[in-house]
């Protein structure tokens, strides 16, 4: 393969699904620190609770259709954000070697990675897991807590505000490795590709494993 290629990294179905998380997902971090927190005055805080509300629905519909229409992503993203290995731990011990990277200047040896890095993976788990304990929770308080025992409607407010909490503390650090890494950024944002060369470097598991093999079949 030609090394100034560039190699599809997102499929379009999946950077659609991407705004559209980026869309409702980020209005919801913000309303939600906003509702909890309540600086502002009674009718900024209603209408601060109809934008949740409709971020909550608009992001339970991108959800359920990516989930159905690209049934197949789904099942791959599963399968690999749960694939551990030792790697996973050594990586954690350095921490990627971004710290290094970005406070020192410094590259130390960083485990061979597959398409997500240790990091992504654990991202992704918590994206999978706490993002369907918040969207659950979320419909039972906003659409039927009359209809629910007490202390089951009280569990689901602790379970939305915990969920919540650790995705928007996440989401921080995403946002800010998500753009730190242009290249990236580019290909999520705009053309879903990334220069073969830094797929290499950076994800050099996915490329052997499974970017060549398919490349090769092709020529
Ligand atoms: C402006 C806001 C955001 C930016 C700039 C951003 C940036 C990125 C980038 C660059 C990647 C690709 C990483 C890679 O290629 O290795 C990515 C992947 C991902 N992002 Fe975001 N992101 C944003 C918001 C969100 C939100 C709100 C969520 C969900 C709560 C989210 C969930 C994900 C997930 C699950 C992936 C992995 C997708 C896949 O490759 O299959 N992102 N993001």
């Amino acid at each position: 393969m030609s090394h100034d290629k560039m190699i599809l990294k997102h499929p379009l179905s999946v950077r659609m699904f991407h705004y559209f998380l980026i869309l409702s997902f980020l209005p919801l971090a913000v309303t939600g620190v906003l509702l909890y927190f309540k600086p502002l005055s009674d009718a900024a805080m209603h209408l601060t609770m109809q934008i949740h509300a409709a971020a909550g629905v608009a992001l339970t519909i991108a959800c359920a259709s990516f989930f159905f229409l690209a049934y197949d992503r789904v099942v791959l993203f599963i399968k690999r954000v749960f694939s551990v290995s030792l790697a996973d731990l050594k990586w954690f011990a350095v921490l990627g070697g971004y710290p290094q990277k970005l406070i020192l200047r410094k590259k130390v040896p960083v485990p061979p990675m597959g398409k997500y890095n240790s990091g992504q993976k654990l991202f992704g788990i918590f994206v999978l897991i706490g993002g369907s304990l918040l969207i659950l929770s979320g419909w039972i308080l906003w659409g039927f807590p009359h209809a629910m025992p007490r202390g089951f409607v009280s569990l689901m407010g602790d379970v939305h505000l915990i969920a919540g909490i650790v995705l928007t503390l996440f989401l921080c650090v995403h946002l800010f490795l998500g753009v730190y890494m242009f290249d990236d950024f580019k290909a999520m944002i705009l053309h879903g590709k990334i220069p073969y060369e830094e797929a290499r470097e950076m994800s050099s598991l996915w490329v052997r494993k499974e970017v060549i093999p398919i490349s090769e079949n092709k020529c």
